[in-house]
């Protein structure tokens, strides 16, 4: 019998999620059956969304309930008792966070393999935060050359995909950052106009500084801390892209917005997005997204940690702000 190394949650998280909430473990693998493939997980991917089920032990996976964590994964596939796939395959789909896992072959997809494009990129910026990003510009902003946009976590994967693709449409970006050394990567490495660091004492006026003539579209990722000064710097009948709200997902609390009014007295339009809600579009996303990454006007930026033991606190740190772009654990062996 084979047997795998499972990481999964020992119990609910309590205000502050913590690598002790995590246990690592050994599993028996069962016999692999018809219809199913034997994966090597090679990525899984460290999304902000996953800490609302790791707090609530509920999710669209059963194993939720038993505190299995399910993510997104790129595999290599090791032995195959379903036609379509074969030993030495790259896939895509959901795992749970474990190093071997059997997957019913229905839910995997093929990566191309003929591909310049390393497979990681399929959990990043061709994947499900590349066409959030692009879902937000394109569909939900609806952004025009000459507009001003402010994104909120710029740093990150959706955040600086976001920036990015609002200056292809030659808008004049502004990203909100935590930190100085974040600040300045987003402007050289991802070619945004500015970025204000959101952990300075004088957040609120730098945000004035940098926005002079106030903003027409923003793309929040944050939650009520930027989302609040943002609503002043709004132009009246500008538009807001509410795609996440991170800083809000290890509680219940009510969130509070002190500028709520000027929704109203600047005629705003405040849209929540779910990516779920326009698969049809991931066509047109990722034509444009890689047309952009072979063209090396998007730059493709991870932190990936290496080892399944790590993913504890790796997940830990991306949360509170460690790294940039798309979080990543990597497994070799
Ligand atoms: N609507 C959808 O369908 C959809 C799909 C995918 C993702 N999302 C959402 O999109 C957002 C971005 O996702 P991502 O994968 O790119 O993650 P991400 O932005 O890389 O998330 C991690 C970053 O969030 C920031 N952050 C965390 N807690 C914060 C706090 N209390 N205050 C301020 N900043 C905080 C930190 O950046 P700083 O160090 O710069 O503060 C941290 O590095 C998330 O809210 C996610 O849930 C939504």
């Amino acid at each position: 019998m084979t047997s795998t190394h499972r990481i999964r949650m020992k119990n609910r998280p309590g205000r502050q999620l913590v690598a002790n909430d995590f246990v690592e473990e050994t599993i028996d693998l069962p016999a692999l059956g018809n219809g199913e493939v034997l994966c090597k997980t090679r990525y899984f991917s460290l999304d902000p969304y996953l800490v609302g089920m790791m707090r609530s032990w509920e999710g669209p996976d059963p194993g939720w309930q038993q505190g299995l964590i399910c993510g997104r994964m790129v595999a290599e596939v090791i032995e195959s008792r379903d036609p379509d796939f074969t030993a030495g395959d790259w896939v895509q789909g959901e795992c749970h966070w474990q190093a071997l896992e059997a997957h019913k072959a229905s839910t995997l997809s093929k990566l191309p393999t003929d591909s310049d494009i390393p497979p990681s990129a399929y959990l990043g910026v061709l994947g499900s935060s590349g066409l959030t990003a692009w879902l937000g510009i394109e569909k939900i902003l609806q952004l025009k050359a000459g507009q001003t946009i402010s994104i909120s976590s710029a740093a990150g994967v959706v955040g600086g995909i976001a920036g990015q693709l609002a200056k292809h449409r030659g808008a004049r970006v502004i990203g909100i950052a935590g930190g100085p050394e974040k600040c300045a990567s987003v402007v050289s490495d991802l070619g945004f106009d500015t970025c204000v660091d959101h952990t300075s004492d004088n957040f609120h006026q730098q945000l004035a500084e940098a926005t002079p003539k106030g903003v027409d579209a923003h793309f929040e990722n944050v939650g009520a801390k930027i989302l609040d000064p943002i609503l002043e710097r709004m132009r009246d009948c500008g538009k807001i892209a509410l795609c996440g709200l991170i800083a809000h997902y290890l509680d219940e609390d009510p969130i509070t917005l002190k500028n709520f009014r000027m929704l109203l007295t600047k005629g705003l339009r405040l849209q929540g997005f779910r990516l779920f809600d326009h698969f049809e579009e991931t066509e047109a996303a990722h034509g444009e997204i890689l047309s952009a990454l072979r063209a090396g006007t998007l730059s493709l930026r991870e932190t990936i940690t290496q080892g399944l033991s790590q993913a504890p606190a790796a997940y830990v740190a991306m949360l509170s702000g460690g790294g940039i772009g798309k979080h990543l654990i990597a497994i070799n062996d």
